[in-house]
């Protein structure tokens, strides 16, 4: 039987968390390069929480994905067959190649391996990875002896911001979905502490763990949580806002911090930032996250979820905190 190209298309935007039905697994057969191209094997798809909203039709930093195109998302692909001079059989190749198993590619950015699994080049030294070290560094702005905290400690981006603040000799303290994640971010990671908020009032939590109060909130979650930061800022306080992944399947509009009048009180700073804005300067964050990694100086978790099939019951476990560390989804082996 011939061997075919699985896809996954959007079909409808979901509303509320993503349904069966909202995307549809096809079969197409595999596209032949022609002159100049190649053919891409994906290995590695990268899920992440902003799927859900290049889903959607909200307000967003890139266009959505239209219906009935092929899901976008981040890839680390093998070339499998090449009429491409600068491109070789075997050759690794990242992109945005989209949920599907075989792509037919110009071009791309060829991965100059370092010893380094290839997973460490799809979380800590991609873009999960840069999104740390520049959110934190260039806007939080972090200074030895300050109070850093970061929400969805144990994820992709949280786990690598507590580690890099530890770095600058910050007091680290993590909030995160269980007391395994808040275990393991405080004994593997080196945080100073972790809230569990799904147990405590991480209001007063934050409080008890912040005697200085909060210099950098590194702010992944949104709503209650931000909130509850908000109410513990210190003067001159940065809120790195990186993601509000607690709204990201919300129907209808999400309201407003309560306390947003705080950032006046504090003469404080809150700043989004996207990380494709940053890609001018990823020789910077290369530069000092690949040692770190070599070093042992930085760790990271990589969550593997094996099956083009798996891909919708994947992406949702970031929304019920079903992953710890970066969620990938491994569609064919490793060359
Ligand atoms: N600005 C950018 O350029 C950029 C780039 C990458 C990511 N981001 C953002 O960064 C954040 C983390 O992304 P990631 O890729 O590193 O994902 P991740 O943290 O590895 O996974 C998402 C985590 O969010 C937590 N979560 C889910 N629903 C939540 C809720 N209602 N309240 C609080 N926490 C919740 C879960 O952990 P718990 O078990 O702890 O709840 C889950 O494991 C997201 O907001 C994402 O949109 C932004």
């Amino acid at each position: 039987m011939t061997k075919m190209n699985r896809q996954w298309l959007l079909k409808r935007r979901p509303l509320g968390d993503i349904k069966a039905g909202d995307l549809e697994l096809v079969e197409t057969p595999i596209p032949k390069p022609g002159s100049g191209q190649f053919l891409a094997r994906t290995v590695y798809l990268s899920l992440d929480p902003t799927n859900r909203i290049w889903m959607s039709d909200m307000e967003q930093y890139m266009p959505p994905v239209q219906i009935h195109d092929v899901m976008r998302g981040g890839t680390l692909s093998v070339v499998e067959e090449s009429n491409n001079p600068g491109f070789q059989k075997g050759d690794i190749v990242s992109g945005v190649v989209g949920w599907q198993e075989y792509a037919v590619l110009d071009g791309g950015q060829k991965l100059a391996r370092n010893g380094a699994p290839l997973t460490a080049y799809m979380s800590v030294l991609g873009m999960t990875g840069a999104t740390a070290y520049f959110g934190l560094l260039d806007i939080g702005k972090p200074v030895a002896g300050e109070t850093v905290v970061v929400s969805a400690a144990a994820g992709a981006v949280g786990s690598i911001v507590g580690q890099i603040a530890k770095l600058k000799g910050c007091r680290v303290v993590g909030i995160a979905g269980s007391d395994e994640k808040c275990r393991h971010v405080v004994k593997d990671f080196g945080f100073d502490a972790c809230i569990n908020y799904k147990k405590e009032n991480v209001a007063a939590a934050l409080k008890r763990e912040c005697p200085n109060g909060i210099d950098v909130d590194f702010e992944n979650a949104g709503g209650t949580i931000m909130e509850a930061v908000m109410d513990n800022l210190n003067m001159k306080a940065r809120i790195v806002l990186c993601g509000m992944i607690s709204g990201y399947n919300a129907e209808g509009p999400i309201p407003g911090p309560r306390n947003f009048a705080n950032i006046l009180m504090k003469r404080a700073r809150v700043e989004g930032f996207i990380i494709i804005d940053y890609f001018p300067r990823l020789h910077e964050f290369y530069r000092d996250m690949a040692p770190w990694v070599a070093e042992g100086k930085i760790k990271y978790d990589v969550h593997v979820v094996k099956g083009i099939d798996q891909a919708l019951f994947a992406l949702n476990l970031l929304f019920v905190g079903g992953n710890t560390g970066k969620l990938l989804l491994q569609m064919s082996e490793e060359p």
